[in-house]
């Protein structure tokens, strides 16, 4: 059994939840804001729901990274739509080898890129010193709480914030909703139920698995629907919400994937959105 299996079990995450029996992470009458507190220790359990050992471990022997320094052509079609005068401020909050931070930075904004992995993050502070961009990066988990709270007019989430429980899944959402500006913008995806690995692998809760199908087998996914997505983003304003789906091929097999695209705005007036769109 690995590691991160053994700690799974020992968070009695499939029982009880461990977000609401997690002692400090209450919210506090007044604010609107959930996760730790200040300083608080995010700790090896966590760290482990989430898989990032395995994402550190992924990274560090990967040898091919051209897929992963393409951008989506999702994400793409975003940078397209939004101002850098408007909306400067972007957090990249999963970065990766950083892909779509340098798409950002190469387009004018002012881009802030976090990741778990500390192997990632390195290799877009040489990737952007390469292309002499300033790119402000740190290594930290989707939840840490030192980020500038209503500082970024822009958090793009790209196939990250679904590693690990529902709970955790919006906890960071409503994470992301204090990092965003009034009517900031946020952008994440994530796997549908139609997804092809969906119902693979040991069940960990309800519609979450420790996956085996998946690019770094053994990491934990939650799988939402439509309904699971109106939930979590309640203090949010819908702009769009679309699938992408088709086949990839995984390690010789195709495999279908299917997955939500989510594009909301921190709720709040329309003033950012309108020059979005030259009003
Ligand atoms: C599928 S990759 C996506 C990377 C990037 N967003 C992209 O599209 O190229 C998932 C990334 O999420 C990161 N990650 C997973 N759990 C995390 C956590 N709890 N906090 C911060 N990063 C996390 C992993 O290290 C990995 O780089």
């Amino acid at each position: 059994m690995t590691r991160a299996n053994y700690c799974i079990h020992q968070t009695g995450l499939a029982a009880s939840g461990p977000l609401g029996a997690r002692p400090g992470w209450a919210r506090r009458a007044g604010d609107a804001c959930v996760g730790p507190p200040e300083g608080a220790d995010l700790g090896r359990s966590w760290r482990l729901i989430l898989s990032t050992e395995t994402w550190e471990t992924y990274w560090r022997d990967y040898r091919s990274p051209d897929w992963w320094e393409k951008p989506a052509p999702e994400v793409l079609d975003l940078i397209r739509s939004l101002s850098p005068e408007h909306r400067p401020n972007v957090l990249d909050l999963g970065c990766g080898l950083g892909r779509h931070a340098i798409a950002f930075g190469l387009a004018g904004f002012s881009v802030t890129a976090t990741d778990a992995s500390s192997e990632a993050v390195q290799h877009l502070v040489h990737w952007a010193r390469s292309l002499q961009l300033s790119i402000q990066t740190r290594v930290a988990d989707v939840l840490d709480r030192t980020l500038p709270r209503g500082s970024f007019d822009v958090v793009l989430s790209y196939n990250v914030l679904y590693h690990g429980t529902r709970e955790r899944f919006m906890t960071a959402i409503e994470h992301v909703g204090c990092l965003l500006k009034p009517d900031g913008i946020f952008y994440f995806t994530c796997p549908s139920r139609e997804d092809g690995k969906y119902g693979f692998g040991e069940q960990l809760a309800p519609h979450t698995y420790k996956c085996d199908k998946s690019v770094t087998p053994g990491d934990v996914h939650y799988f939402a629907d439509e309904c699971d997505l109106d939930e979590m983003l309640r203090g949010f304003d819908s702009i769009r919400r679309w699938m992408t789906e088709g086949y990839w091929d995984n390690r010789g097999s195709r495999q279908f994937y299917s997955n939500w695209n989510v594009l909301v705005a921190k709720k709040a007036g329309r003033t950012a959105r309108q020059q979005d769109r030259g009003g």
